[in-house]
């Protein structure tokens, strides 16, 4: 069983209650239930951390074993070069998502530390990109 693991960093706690015109409604736990369903051939995990030091951790953690990261690490995107280089120093291929097209918002948006390090970045689908980022990687 291929092993997958959706991490989700700072603010993302709130999705469903935050900024509703920019990522929607639904709240991510029960968004996740539903990709459960979708790919019941995965073995689909989910971590979420407002700290950008527990985020590496995690990478670190399962970088080495399981298949792929599916990585929307919020604001940290654009200025975190510890999580930038956390991605290159991992065996598991990382996908970079982001619900909204950061590249149709603010200027800081549309600079990434980590696209560089990872397989591939989805962006402006919505919760949609972890689903497609999911088929990217199987
Ligand atoms: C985000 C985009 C980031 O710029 C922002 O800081 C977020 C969410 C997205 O999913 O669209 O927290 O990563």
């Amino acid at each position: 069983m291929k092993k997958i693991l959706i991490i989700n960093g700072p603010n993302l706690n709130l999705l469903g209650v935050r900024e509703k015109s920019i990522y929607g409604d639904q709240d991510f736990k029960s968004y996740f239930e539903t990709l459960k369903q979708r790919f019941p051939e995965l073995d689909l995990n989910y971590f979420q951390s407002n700290s950008e030091g527990a985020i590496i951790d995690k990478i670190h953690e399962v970088g080495f074993d399981i298949d792929g990261i599916v990585l929307n690490a919020g604001a940290y995107t654009h200025t975190s070069v510890a999580i930038g280089d956390a991605i290159a120093a991992v065996k598991t291929a990382v996908i970079e998502v982001h619900i909204s097209n950061v590249y149709a918002r603010e200027e800081f948006r549309h600079k990434s530390y980590l696209a560089k390090n990872c397989k591939g970045v989805i962006c402006g689908f919505g919760l949609d990109g972890y689903r497609l980022a999911i088929e990217g990687l199987i």
